[in-house]
């Protein structure tokens, strides 16, 4: 009875380390979130394109970056040229590597930079996977 007690009091301590990990970590991811939705919000503005508009041209938050056709063109006609800019809500078809990488050199899976008007970025490593994280953490648009 007396080795039972011992035992169960022995994996109860060892479990209190694991516990106590698990809750830091989650802090941390979340503190990682927290900072890409402000990368996304307030520093790249990714949104503005990303994002669909109403008729009185604010984002509509339902669609909150679930891709858009942008509403401007080049007033010269350019070769290259994306019309719409995808969903980035979930990141869908986005290994986390490879969308850390686009963030921070322009490159994008297929080894070309991104379509203008997609800006070149150049986060850092910390900043672009706080921005993946926070992307992936929204669900994916329809
Ligand atoms: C000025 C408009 C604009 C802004 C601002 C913008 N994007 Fe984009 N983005 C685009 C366009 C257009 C494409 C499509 C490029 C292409 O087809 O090659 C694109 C493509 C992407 C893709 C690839 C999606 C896919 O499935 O192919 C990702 C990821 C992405 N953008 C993330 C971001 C993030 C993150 C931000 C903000 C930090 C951002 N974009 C800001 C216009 C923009």
């Amino acid at each position: 009875m007396r080795r039972l007690l011992f035992a169960a009091i022995a994996v109860a301590l060892l479990m209190v380390p694991m516990l106590a990990g698990q809750q830091k970590s989650h802090a941390a991811s979340a503190a990682r979130i927290a900072r890409g939705k402000y990368l996304v919000e307030d520093i790249g503005l990714c949104g503005d394109c990303h994002t669909p508009r109403n008729d009185k041209g604010e984002p509509v938050k339902e669609q909150w970056l679930q891709g858009a056709i942008l509403d401007f063109r080049p007033i010269t006609p350019m070769p290259v040229w994306a019309e719409k800019a995808p969903t980035i809500a979930g990141l869908p078809g986005w290994e986390n590597d490879a969308a850390i990488k686009f963030l921070m050199t322009g490159i994008a899976q297929n080894g070309l930079p991104g379509r203008p008007p997609m800006p070149r970025y150049r986060f850092n490593v910390q900043d672009a996977q706080a921005i993946v994280a926070y992307l992936k953490s929204l669900a994916p648009g329809k």
